[in-house]
């Protein structure tokens, strides 16, 4: 017994000492001059007044039928900002509700909503943060879901760049940095192959939906939202970028996939799950077409760009957002695909999360009672930091290394910890040390990152789970909506001190 501790506490110093060398000195001069770090929202999930100050409901307020209940960033607007002042960050990515200037997707505008996002980006650059928007992050109009299946129908690029380009008029004097689209790939793959958001669309086979058809559908909502991306690209490149001197892109997540073994067939296994995953979207970017891939497997349910669309989409993006948290394994199931057809199922791939017994990373551990969450609480969420070294490279080889930002990236901790707790945040500072610290690997080894976005600036609505998660670096009491930084907050505001 003697033995044994001793040698765990061996391996406990160890640990701490290759740690240490790894992480201690991270700061901002690890990273190049003028690397920007800031933190990231969605409107959705903080703003709050969801049927109040004009706006429209979207697909999402349908979908869970309690609109944004308790969140009210529209009241604290001006405590956020001077929060992230307070805490060395340089820049935020917030998302502009659609509906929220048109509450009907289209047409008369709500002058409340363009209020609204003036006052917050003119309090953003008055307190110098630099604002990173996005155009939009899950939350379609239901006006336009209503109209015309919203992102099914290929009416949607029209309106879509038509909102975008309003955005650019009214708010591109000031923002520099334009962002299309938050993880396109998971409005297709959640809310159309399996029903898990809005729409909450999918084949009987996949989930428990009413509507939907999980074989062919999400490719057909990806094709119009790359299209709709492309559309707004063109606007702003013909008519304001030149004038504005901005820049503009798309956010992008991006699990990277391992190969379990090192056996031809699970490279491939992996190879296809970053096609059907980064590569639905990049490929079309970078080269105009879906991946080669994707294309001999999806075959005639893969809806084909024509020539002047292909003009228009490859080489849509000055700069690409990464949202990076996980890594699993891949590997060959040496089965065929199962009769259903569906996105998922295309893959052909089995998920591992372990290699011979041993994790791919630390995981949830169960709560019990008052025992603390030692790592993320979504059970999706493996702590995996040379993953995101992967991705990143991954990026920059097979991309032609293009302009990134790491836009999103952290773990969250269950909703009803105690707030003490909450605010003891280690293990989250952990995480947010091994990422910080592959990424700076990254960037040393040639990778064009230019920034660095942690998720999330606040606890906040976290989807289909709601409340009970909490991805802040600052805790706020979801009753009285008070804001208290965790530990995890300090620590940016250490590691992002500028020089006087
Ligand atoms: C991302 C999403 C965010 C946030 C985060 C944590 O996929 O863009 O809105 O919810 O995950 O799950």
């Amino acid at each position: 017994m003697i033995k044994l501790l001793s040698l765990l506490a061996l391996l406990w110093v160890y640990m701490a000492v290759v740690g240490a060398t790894h992480t201690a000195d991270l700061s901002r001069k690890s990273f190049p001059k003028g690397f920007l770090f800031g933190t990231a929202t969605s409107a959705y999930q903080v703003e709050g007044m969801a049927s109040k100050g004009g706006r429209g409901p979207s697909i999402w307020d349908e979908f869970i039928k309690t609109p944004g209940a308790y969140f009210s960033f529209f009241k604290h607007l001006l405590e956020d900002i001077n929060l992230m002042v307070n805490l060395n960050f340089d820049a935020y990515r917030f998302s502009i509700s659609w509906s929220r200037i048109f509450p009907n997707g289209t047409g008369k505008v709500n002058r409340k909503g363009v209020a609204y996002y003036n006052r917050l980006i003119n309090y953003m650059l008055r307190k110098g943060i630099t604002p990173y928007a996005n155009l939009n992050h899950y939350d379609l109009p239901l006006a336009l879901e209503n109209k015309y299946l919203g992102w099914l129908s290929h009416d949607v690029v029209k309106d879509y760049a038509d909102y975008a380009e309003f955005c650019f008029k009214t708010f591109g004097d000031r923002v520099k940095n334009w962002m299309t689209f938050n993880e396109p790939r998971v409005v297709a793959a959640l809310g159309y192959d399996n029903g898990f958001f809005a729409p909450g669309r999918c084949s009987k086979a996949y989930g428990n939906c009413t509507a939907g058809n999980s074989a062919t559908e999400p490719y057909i909502v990806t094709h119009n939202l790359i299209l709709s991306h492309a559309a707004a690209v063109q606007r702003y490149r013909q008519k304001y970028q030149e004038k504005q001197k901005g820049r503009i892109g798309i956010l992008l997540d991006f699990v990277w996939y391992e190969p379990l073994t090192r056996s031809k067939a699970d490279n491939y296994a992996a190879q296809r799950a970053r096609d059907f995953h980064v590569g639905w979207f990049l490929h079309p970017l970078v080269y105009g077409e879906y991946p080669k891939t994707m294309q001999n497997i999806v075959k005639d349910r893969l809806p084909k760009f024509t020539k002047e669309e292909v003009k228009m989409v490859k080489g849509s993006f000055d700069l690409i957002g990464i949202n990076q948290y996980t890594t699993y394994y891949m590997y060959d199931p040496h089965t065929s695909p199962p009769k259903d057809l569906g996105y998922q199922a295309d893959w052909n791939v089995g998920f591992a999360y372990e290699r011979k017994g041993v994790p791919i990373g630390p995981r949830t551990k169960l709560y019990e009672e008052d025992i603390l969450c030692v790592q993320a609480y979504s059970n999706w969420l493996y702590n995996v930091p040379w993953g995101l070294h992967k991705a990143i490279m991954y990026i920059k080889e097979r991309y032609g290394n293009p302009t990134v930002i790491l836009a999103e990236n952290g773990m969250d901790d269950p909703g009803n910890l105690t707030m003490s707790k909450a605010l003891h945040d280690t293990t989250r500072i952990n995480y947010y040390k091994g990422y910080l610290a592959a990424l700076k690997q990254s960037v040393d080894e040639g990778a064009n990152v230019v920034g660095y976005f942690a998720w999330s600036l606040l606890d906040n609505f976290e989807w289909r789970i709601g409340y009970t998660s909490r991805f802040g670096i600052v805790y706020v009491d979801f009753k009285t909506l008070k804001r208290t930084p965790k530990m995890s907050a300090y620590w940016f505001k250490k590691i992002l001190r500028k020089n006087k």
